[in-house]
């Protein structure tokens, strides 16, 4: 099987939005917001407009997987519900500007063989960021210990609602 990963923009991104919700939708199964609708509908058009959203997909017939994000800044639910959630200091230094990972799924057929890690790879490749935050889960789980061996380190272990707070110095992945 051949996989590739592209680096779509929103037009493109926009276009496979079902294709995508499909994709979202199997790898969150079972999780409250894990619906495919609402996600290609909703959440995917509204990161779409935001500043520099760049979304890379795995593919061989169809999606295997994909991850996107944009550029946060304050007044966004995100990133004003993170910096209320921890100190002033630490919002100070982080937020704003960063680039912020909002999803990263792979199909669960297609999941242990590294698609995982090379579409964030990928995702992160080249950007001019200083700062990358994401969220995740609290728990043991593949999510966080990819970030983990990807270089992100833990800011927050768990803001209060079940997800903690992922930073990488971009620095690190430009080699300063
Ligand atoms: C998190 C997620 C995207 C990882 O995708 P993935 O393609 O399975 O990721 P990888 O294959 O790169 O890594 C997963 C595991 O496979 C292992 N692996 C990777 N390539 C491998 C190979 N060739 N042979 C054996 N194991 C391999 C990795 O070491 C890793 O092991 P670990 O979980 O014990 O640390 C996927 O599990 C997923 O979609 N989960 C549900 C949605 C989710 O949690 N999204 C993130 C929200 S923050």
């Amino acid at each position: 099987m051949l996989e590739v990963i592209a680096v779509l923009d929103r037009t493109a991104s926009l276009g496979i939005a079902t294709e995508l919700g499909e994709v979202f939708a199997a790898a969150f199964a079972g999780e409250e917001h894990s619906d495919a609708t609402h996600f290609a509908t909703d959440q995917l058009p509204t990161h779409a407009g935001r500043d520099d959203f760049r979304l890379v997909a795995a593919r061989d017939e169809s999606v295997l997987g994909f991850a996107y994000g944009v550029t946060g800044w304050p007044g966004q639910w995100w990133s004003d519900r993170i910096a209320a959630a921890i100190p002033a200091e630490l919002a100070a230094e982080w937020i704003g500007g960063h680039f912020e990972v909002v999803e990263l799924a792979v199909i669960p057929e297609a999941q242990g063989r590294g698609l995982g890690a090379a579409l964030m790879t990928a995702l992160m490749d080249g950007l001019p960021h200083r700062k990358a935050l994401l969220t995740t889960y609290v728990d043991d789980r593949a999510a966080p210990r990819l970030y983990r061996r990807l270089g992100w380190q833990v800011l927050v272990p768990d803001l209060g609602w079940g997800s903690a707070l992922y930073g990488l110095d971009t620095g690190v992945l430009h080699g300063e």
